[in-house]
């Protein structure tokens, strides 16, 4: 057992969407870690090398998990150096082998960030050089040991970055559809959604799927990285491959207890490609059989029934008219929308709709009981909790689908929810 690795706490930084820390906190403390300070995008905690694996392997809404091996006073780049080549890195690295440094620099006196991270790898090569003779190669490529410098005006950090190539790839994306949501985000939702995970899930507009997939994997107590097989903690001279087989066998028994009683999920879209790709995406993920996928408009979206007492969850990202869809056309999309959510409340259904164009939401007669934001691929973006029709934009439905019905505003309020509740969309800060 290789005591580097599993006996030396220290403090660990988890990086997240921004967002989206609190989902992250309450992870960090589901999984028996005490979640402290968070800064938007990051939550840091405390733990060993070998606790690092298990964060790896479970956290859903995680990019990259950092364990800082020193945080000193820097002033200019050879203060940077002076500190790292008086650190241990033989401890850690292996002197045959490859190290990428990445870093996120704010210090006057750097002009170019790849500066500082040249300091660091001659750091790290000269200290090396004198301990063992030898030096670990260095470039970007990230599948291999990774280090990451944090230095912001004269306050550095410097951590074994122990995930490599970021956690959002789960290694089951066989098809890209347009306008993706990240897995981590897609987690987030359906993990702040308040979901019970015993009722059905719904994803109308699935694009690939990546909602649905984060939802059953969620309620199968699926940990998300046990498709991927390369992280970089494997790449540290003292990783002890012991405890990524413990840790993955017991993940795995989690998992076979898990999908006994999984629930309904449900993904549908509009478009034949993305349904395809949705497809693919969930045979790859192994949950063929366990998403029902339909190639259907969201008003024709089914609504199965919930538990008797109970609530599904329904979570539609729509486009938002930039990348994807015409802004005039999209107000009917929306006023869809709005009437799949009319009947999925109506039918015991809570929902939360992801979308970077709020104001195409509110000009459709959607209003939420609750609004937060979060950014998706530098979009910022409103999550809008219960969101409700109004009446007048279900007068204008009926007008247009003169077939289909919907029930009244007053009528599909979500359960325990009442006309008081309901605001319309306000932007809140993102919470941090
Ligand atoms: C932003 S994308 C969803 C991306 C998805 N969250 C993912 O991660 O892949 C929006 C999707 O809505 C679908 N869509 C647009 N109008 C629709 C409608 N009226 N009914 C059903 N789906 C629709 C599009 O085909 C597209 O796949």
């Amino acid at each position: 057992m290789n005591s580097v690795f599993n006996d030396e706490p220290s403090q660990i930084v988890v990086t997240c969407p921004p967002g989206v820390a609190h989902v992250l906190s309450r992870e960090l403390s589901e999984l028996g870690f005490r979640p402290g300070a968070s800064l938007g995008s990051s939550v840091e905690t405390e733990g060993t090398l070998a606790d690092c694996v298990a964060l790896n392997l479970r956290l859903r809404t995680a990019h990259r998990v950092l364990y800082a091996l020193d945080v000193f006073r820097a002033r200019n780049g050879e203060d940077v150096y002076d500190e790292l080549v008086a650190l241990p890195w033989e401890r850690y690295l292996d002197p045959d082998g490859y190290v990428s440094v990445d870093r996120a620099v704010d210090n006057p006196t750097i002009r170019d960030s790849r500066y500082a991270a040249l300091k660091v790898k001659d750091a790290i090569a000269d200290r090396m050089r004198n301990a063992c003779g030898r030096r670990p190669d260095s470039g970007s490529d990230r599948t291999d040991a990774c280090v990451f410098l944090h230095w912001v005006g004269d306050r550095a950090s410097v951590y074994l970055d122990t995930t490599g190539v970021s956690l959002s790839f789960r290694g089951y994306r066989a098809v890209s559809s347009e306008a993706p949501l990240r897995e981590t985000l897609a987690a987030a939702l359906v993990l702040g959604s308040g979901w019970n995970r015993r009722d059905p899930f719904l994803n109308p507009m699935c694009g690939g799927a990546t909602i649905a997939i984060e939802a059953l994997w969620t309620a199968q107590n699926r940990a998300p990285a046990l498709l991927r097989d390369n992280f970089a903690f494997m790449h540290l001279s003292c990783f002890d491959p012991s405890v990524l087989t413990r840790e993955r066998a017991s993940a795995r028994r989690d998992w076979e207890e898990g999908r006994k009683n999984a629930p309904v999920v449900v993904a549908s879209d509009v478009d034949s490609a993305a349904a395809e790709a949705a497809r693919a995406n969930v045979e790859a993920a192994g949950a063929a059989g366990a998403v029902q996928i339909e190639c259907c408009d969201v008003v024709a979206s089914p609504v199965p029934p919930v538990r008797e007492g109970g609530r599904g969850m329904a979570i539609l990202n729509p486009p938002y008219g930039g990348r994807i869809g015409d802004p005039v056309r999209l107000r009917d999309t929306y006023e869809d929308l709005g009437a799949f959510l009319a009947v999925a409340a109506e039918a015991g259904y809570g929902s939360v709709v992801i979308t970077g164009n709020p104001e195409l939401a509110e000009g459709a007669g959607l209003s939420a009981r609750r609004v937060r934001t979060v950014h998706s691929g530098g979009i910022e973006c409103a999550l809008l909790f219960d969101a409700s029709l109004s009446q007048s934009a279900r007068r204008r439905f009926r007008r247009r689908n003169p077939g289909i019905r919907i029930p009244d505003a007053e009528e599909s309020l979500p359960r325990g929810q009442d006309a008081e509740t309901m605001n319309p969309p306000q932007r809140t800060a993102s919470p941090s």
